[in-house]
């Protein structure tokens, strides 16, 4: 800096330097209070879902008039502040998720994971159609009971769905058609364990995103839709503990996706086909106790697969 600026100019250039620094602060500070403060009635549900349960360990960071966008399991959506995530995992919650619930207020979700909780078998409730903007939905082993109800697929944006369950639930004929029809952009879909007892429609085909598919143990019955296995976008098929569901396996292609097929303990028959060897992404592959009949075949030679039980 020139140092003959006269002392006026000095401090007239400090007084500016600092008022920038005060605007700038204050904006900082509006600014970011704008962008996280959570919306109030979002706060008082998500404080009354907590109460509605037995809770050991998330209570700390849930008090009321702190902003509920820095909770734990909280994800805000960055400019409106409204709650879009709920992340409440593993094993906190215990008591009967009920219709009345006050979670189904929470209408902004589109993340939802209350995995590995214990619901104490009470019945799955019918009121998640209310969080239409779900994307995301997790209810994997939290004790959650009864039939499946229907209007769980009038989520249409649902990207990934996991209803996989240790404990007692079912769903009637008419969900899997259902299912194939409404969810059309669904990636990942968990139902293992599940009281399907009957067939896989043939609309599963439908399911052109499809990358994750888990039916493991849910006394399926019928032809397996072998359409279903040449989804190009499937990943991770998993088919075991079906003895009842008979199949075969299609004339693979190439530019297949497949990296995990398991298909033990089913009615699958027919030979194995020449065309695993086209699976060149596949690492999994289990085909035992089955009805399969014929040799091995020597295109699976090929494939750098780490697990192979026939
Ligand atoms: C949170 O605090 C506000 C303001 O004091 C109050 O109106 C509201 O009822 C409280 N919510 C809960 C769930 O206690
Ligand atoms: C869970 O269910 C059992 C049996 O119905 C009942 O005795 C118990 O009080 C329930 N627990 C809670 C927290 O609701
Ligand atoms: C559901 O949540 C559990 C526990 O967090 C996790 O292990 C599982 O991978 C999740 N399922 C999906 C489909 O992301
Ligand atoms: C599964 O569902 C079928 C048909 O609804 C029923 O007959 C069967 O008893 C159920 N199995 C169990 C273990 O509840
Ligand atoms: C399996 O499904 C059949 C109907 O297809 C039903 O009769 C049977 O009870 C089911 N078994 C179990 C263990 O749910
Ligand atoms: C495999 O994919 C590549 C690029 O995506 C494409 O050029 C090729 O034609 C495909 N091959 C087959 C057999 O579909
Ligand atoms: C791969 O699939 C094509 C048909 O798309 C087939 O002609 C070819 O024989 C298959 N390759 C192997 C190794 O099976």
């Amino acid at each position: 800096m020139k140092a003959f600026l006269s002392n006026q100019k000095m401090s007239f250039l400090l007084r500016s330097i600092c008022f920038l620094f005060l605007i700038s602060s204050f904006l900082n500070k509006f600014v970011s209070s704008t962008q996280h403060l959570c919306h109030s009635d979002q706060r008082d549900a998500l404080l009354e879902f907590k109460s509605e349960f037995l809770i050991e360990s998330y209570a700390p960071s849930w008090v009321n008039k702190s902003d509920c966008c820095s909770w734990d399991g909280i994800t805000c959506a960055a400019t409106s502040g409204k709650v879009i995530g709920l992340d409440l995992s593993d094993g906190l919650l215990y008591g009967p998720l009920k219709s009345s619930s006050s979670l189904f207020r929470l209408r902004d979700l589109r993340d939802l994971n209350l995995a590995r909780n214990n619901f104490n078998d009470s019945q799955f409730p019918a009121e998640f159609d209310k969080l239409m903007r779900l994307e995301r939905l997790n209810l994997s082993g939290s004790s959650l009971s009864g039939q499946i109800p229907i209007n769980l697929l009038q989520l249409t944006k649902l990207v990934s769905l996991d209803l996989s369950s240790y404990d007692s639930l079912s769903i009637d004929e008419s969900f899997l058609h259902l299912l194939a029809q409404n969810l059309r952009n669904l990636r990942e879909l968990d139902m293992s364990y599940v009281n399907i007892s009957s067939e896989i429609p043939h609309e599963f085909s439908n399911l052109r995103s499809l990358r994750l598919l888990d039916l493991t143990n849910c006394n399926l019955s019928g032809e397996f839709p072998s359409s279903v296995l040449l989804i190009p976008s499937l990943e991770s098929i998993r088919l075991s503990y079906n003895s009842n569901m008979r199949g075969n396996l299609p004339v693979f292609r190439e530019n297949n996706s497949l990296v995990e097929l398991t298909v033990m303990f089913t009615a699958f028959s027919g030979k194995i086909p020449f065309s695993l060897g086209n699976l060149s992404h596949l690492s999994i592959l289990d085909l035992s106790r089955n009805n399969f009949v014929g040799e091995i075949p020597s295109s699976i030679g090929n494939l750098g697969i780490i697990l192979l039980l026939i």
